[in-house]
């Protein structure tokens, strides 16, 4: 069983997947952490990140492992943790260029569709890529302004700059983000937290 949640930067689908997960009692899985991963490895190998071919040969070469747990994911690099340093500005602000590149999606693809059921899917194209068969489905959005609110409370930064790196990045991953046909959409703009959560556990119970 699949449980897929996908949705624009910052609505709020890590916090909603990490619940809905912890409630059903499975693992969740977070599909931005391996382009994340990605994006650090190509930064680290001083690659171009335009550059998709040399960028596989490199995530090839590298054994990257993503660990879903219900209580948070960790990502490895051989026997080295590196999920603190997935969430940088300096990440930000590439991993769209390495998630534009039809490749890397293969390799995350790959791996995501490894990794033994159930679980909880969260990303951009979980319900209409990567799991188009699962049976749950639901597509997170918010405004800008309310997405980047919550985000000022992780990061030091005001939110208007928030803001707009936010609207950047939407129209960068405009071509992986669309609800499946299938998908419940939530606007979690004037929703708490659990509300998100209970209304997919109900939906998910029927
Ligand atoms: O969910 P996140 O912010 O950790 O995702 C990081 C980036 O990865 C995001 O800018 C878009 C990309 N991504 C993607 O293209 N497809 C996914 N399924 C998940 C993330």
């Amino acid at each position: 069983m699949i449980v897929t949640i996908d949705g624009v930067a910052a609505s709020g689908k890590s916090s909603v997947s990490g619940g809905v997960a912890q409630a059903l009692g499975i693992p969740y899985v977070s599909s931005g952490l391996l382009y994340r991963a990605a994006t650090l490895l190509g930064l680290e190998g001083g690659l171009d990140l335009q550059d998709a071919p040399r960028l596989l040969d490199h995530l090839r070469a590298h054994p990257v492992r993503l660990e879903p747990l219900a209580a948070g994911n960790r990502v490895w690099l051989g026997e080295q943790e590196i999920t603190d340093r997935l969430h940088s500005t300096r990440i930000d602000r590439g991993v769209s260029v390495v998630a534009a590149h039809p490749a890397v999606r293969a390799w995350v693809d790959e791996q995501l569709r490894a990794l033994p059921e159930p679980f909880v899917a969260e990303g951009r194209d979980m319900g209409t890529n990567v799991f188009p068969h699962a049976p749950h489905k639901f597509y997170l959005t918010a405004s800008a302004r309310i997405r980047a609110e919550r985000r000022s409370q992780e990061r030091p930064e005001n939110i208007p700059e928030i803001e707009a790196a936010l609207l950047r990045r939407d129209e960068l991953d405009r071509g992986q983000i669309a609800p499946a046909p299938d998908a419940r959409v939530l606007d979690t703009g004037p929703m708490t937290l659990d509300q998100v959560i209970q209304t997919i556990l109900a939906d998910i119970r029927g």
